[in-house]
């Protein structure tokens, strides 16, 4: 590091983030400290004295593009001398040696349990001249005040409902990432909700790697929904993620009562077979799981089921495949989320040979893709002609004369209209539909 550059240099930052909706919400808080430090935000890497990477390692592609775009910043002090590299978030809580043998340019090394400290840990880096590393104990729990989180959105809000998983799918890294279960105390979500809808927000998301397992002082998950309904000015309450083992009749029908709550469910399902599903130590069959979704299905007709998948988990069979392959076909999700099973040290299923071979692991993924696609096209395209109640983000890319905006399900819609519909809910007749666009117009 080089210690002879003056604090007063350290006054822009920039945070590139990959994973999750946690570490999208982790950076808001990250650069809401960095705000009440006097720092501005500045769109690229290039003109930041501060750059963080939040990281993701849930696949290896992910750690991958992390490190990558880490490494390719070692050049940057030429050009801006006395610039400080933060490595934050998932990579950082699960090793920091990793780290620092691929960036060891890095001047602070900062995992998920230490986050809240960013702005204290900065003054140090930026006092001592040494390298910062603060990764604490995963199980420690973390309780972030929301006061100084800078927002991505202006019409919606990520709120935390609970903290860590204690699944441990025998795939998955997360836990020991994000470390055990704790659900926020119900009034302190509540009193967010409330201060994000005095400040112009209009929709909530509730986030949690298994949003539906809350539990707070006899509360649970359907309480919470029903507490943040009644909160007045609020239009919007999304969920993310819903474990499939979670969803009792009582969940099920307070998403369809509660007028605020969004018709749409993400249930990643990850295989279709019984085998495999009890390898990957998910806790429901096939059969488990289309029953669930007929219980959804009958509660909120036209709900939205998007799902994950994985493919080529190790053994899994041709046979295993197909019923994964046929579940698709049965579930009919709006969308799904596919991806090739990436061994991932410190998991259980990466003490077992990662027998499928890429290749395979692509035919695989793709057959699933395809036809997917498929039948996320035949479900929008049969909303053509209906309307749909449409909550306006913003101008849409293309051109300035369009709205873009999102159903009850999630989905995105194009049409025309104006920047003053921007935060509204307004009716849409649907004219046209691809896989994951709805196009129509407005009234
Ligand atoms: N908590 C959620 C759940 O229980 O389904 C998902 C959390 S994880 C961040 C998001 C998705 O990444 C998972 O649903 C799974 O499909 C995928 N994933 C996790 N570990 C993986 C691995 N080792 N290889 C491939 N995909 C993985
Ligand atoms: Fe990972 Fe499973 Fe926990 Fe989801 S439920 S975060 S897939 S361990
Ligand atoms: Fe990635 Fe961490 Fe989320 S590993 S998916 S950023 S919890």
């Amino acid at each position: 590091m080089d210690k002879s550059t003056p604090t007063i240099q350290r006054r822009t930052y920039h945070i590139v983030t990959y994973g999750c909706q946690m570490n999208d919400n982790d950076s808001e808080i990250m650069s809401g400290i960095l705000d009440a430090r006097g720092l501005t935000r500045v769109a690229t890497e290039q003109e930041a004295d501060l750059v963080l990477v939040n990281t993701c390692v849930v696949r290896e592609g992910a750690e991958e593009r992390a490190v990558g775009r880490l490494a390719g910043m070692s050049t940057d002090r030429k050009t801006r001398p006395g610039k400080l590299i933060g490595v934050t978030g998932c990579l950082a809580q699960r090793d920091g040696d990793t780290v620092l043998k691929a960036v060891p340019h890095a001047d602070l090394v900062v995992g998920t349990r230490d986050l809240f400290r960013l702005g204290e840990l900065l003054d140090q880096a930026i006092t001592t001249g040494e390298r910062v590393i603060a990764i604490g104990d995963v199980d420690k729990p973390v309780f972030l005040r929301d006061e100084t989180v800078h927002r991505k959105h202006d019409i919606k809000a990520l709120v935390t409902a609970m903290y860590g998983c204690n699944n441990f799918c025998t795939f998955c890294i997360v836990p020991k990432t994000r470390g055990r279960e704790v659900s926020r105390p119900l009034p302190e979500i509540v009193d967010e909700v409330r201060r994000l809808v005095r400040m112009g927000y209009v929709e909530v998301q509730l986030l949690g790697q298994n949003v539906n397992s809350y539990r707070w002082n006899g509360a649970d998950f359907s309480d919470l929904l029903e507490a943040v309904n009644a909160v007045d000015g609020l239009r919007r309450i999304r969920f993310i993620t819903s474990h499939p083992k979670d969803c009792p009749d009582k969940l099920l029908d307070a998403v369809a009562q509660l007028d605020k709550v969004c018709d749409s469910f993400h249930l990643p399902v990850q295989a279709g077979s019984n085998r495999v599903l009890r390898r990957m130590k998910r806790f429901y069959t096939k059969d488990d799981y289309l029953d669930l979704l007929a219980r959804v299905r009958s509660r909120i007709p036209g709900a939205a089921i998007t799902t994950d998948l994985i493919l080529g988990f190790p053994d899994e069979t041709e046979e295993d495949f197909e019923a994964t392959y046929d579940l698709l076909n049965q579930a009919r999700w709006d969308s799904a989320f596919a991806f090739m099973y990436s061994p991932r040290e410190g998991t259980k299923a990466a003490t077992w040979r990662d027998s499928i071979p890429d290749e395979q692991k692509k035919h695989r993924l793709q057959r699933c893709l395809g036809r997917q696609e498929v039948i996320s096209a035949e479900i929008n395209q049969a909303l053509i002609g209906s309307s749909v109640e449409v909550l306006v983000e913003g101008v849409s890319k293309r051109s300035e004369l369009e709205m873009v905006g999102r159903t009850t399900g999630d989905k995105s819609v194009v049409f025309a209209g104006i920047p003053e519909m921007i935060g509204q809910l307004v009716q849409v007749r649907v004219t046209d539909a691809h896989a994951h666009t709805l196009f129509g117009a407005a009234g």
